[in-house]
């Protein structure tokens, strides 16, 4: 392979892409990169608003995508859009689940309720992505690729995020199990396990109910994560964006069943 045709490898162009959680944060950066890299990208999110907002950012931007609001939780709803999609677009060749959420909270207190809800979005939403795509991808010629969004908190213990902490590591032994399984098609389904990165999610902590930031407490979180990090920074969504490419993409048409850490040396597995 020459050196030019390695580099357009990483390009997706004809691809179509399913992104959850591509409203906000990390799933919102994917599915720019996925369009600026030529990918059609739909852009599912429980809030239609956003979904819609990254969308249309995209189109803005010459490329193609539609935004739709998808529960991750619901399978009738994922298969619904799976089978909409493959039938519109003429197949699904990439699908990342990167749609997540925190719950947090000492392990001996934590209501059952709060286990259901992490488990139905952070595990049994994945897998119901990862089978609603896999089922098209295995009939497609091309096959295609799945990725799927853990975290460093399934490579390094840390208190009070139990059950989100079990939700990635199942996701880590979804991924390798299911690659095992639909290699032999095609089909390759990888990981992402971002360390700490500025979000939505993580934002939590000092970005008040109005959308304005207490830079304060933003420093009293960040500082230490930095400190403890070996690249002294945290992530941005880009970050995180770039590995989803590249696993989406032909240049990863080597790797199924890993486990990307873009996370600043926090985590060394
Ligand atoms: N930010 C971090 O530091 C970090 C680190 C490791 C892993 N992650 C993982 O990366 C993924 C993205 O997180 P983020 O930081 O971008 O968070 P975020 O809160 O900014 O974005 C998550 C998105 O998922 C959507 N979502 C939530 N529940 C959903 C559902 N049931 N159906 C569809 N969409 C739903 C939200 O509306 C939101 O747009 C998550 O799986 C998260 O666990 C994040």
């Amino acid at each position: 392979m020459d050196a030019t045709t390695l580099i357009n490898s990483f390009r997706v162009d004809g691809k179509v892409a399913v992104i959850t959680g591509a409203g906000s944060g990390i799933g919102r950066a994917s599915a720019l990169a996925l369009a600026g890299a030529g990918a059609t990208v739909v852009c599912a999110d429980i809030h239609h608003d956003t979904a819609t907002e990254t969308a249309e950012e995209i189109v803005a931007a010459g490329g193609t995508a539609e935004g739709v609001r998808l529960d991750v939780s619901n399978r009738g709803d994922v298969d619904a859009l799976a089978a909409r999609v493959a039938t519109e677009r003429g197949g699904i060749h990439i699908w990342a689940n990167i749609a997540g959420i925190m719950v947090e909270g000492p392990f001996l207190d934590a209501p059952e309720a709060d286990l259901d809800r992490i488990l139905a979005v952070n595990l049994k939403g994945v897998f119901f992505g990862c089978q609603a795509a896999g089922r098209i991808m295995v009939t497609q010629p091309e096959g295609g690729s799945i990725i799927n969004a853990s975290s460093a908190a399934a490579d390094a213990p840390s208190p009070n995020i139990v059950s989100y902490a079990i939700c990635k590591a199942g996701v880590v032994q979804m991924t390798k199990s299911l690659a095992i399984e639909i290699g032999k098609k095609g089909v390759r389904v990888n990981a992402v396990a971002p360390g700490f990165v500025l979000t939505g999610m993580t934002g939590r902590y000092f970005i008040r109910p109005d959308g304005t930031v207490d830079e304060e407490m933003q420093e009293a979180v960040i500082g230490p994560m930095r400190k403890h990090t070996p690249l002294r920074s945290i992530g941005e969504p880009e970050d995180i964006a770039a590995a989803v490419l590249y696993l989406a993409s032909d240049a990863a048409r080597f790797m199924t069943g890993q486990v990307v850490r873009p996370n600043g040396g926090v985590a060394m597995v």
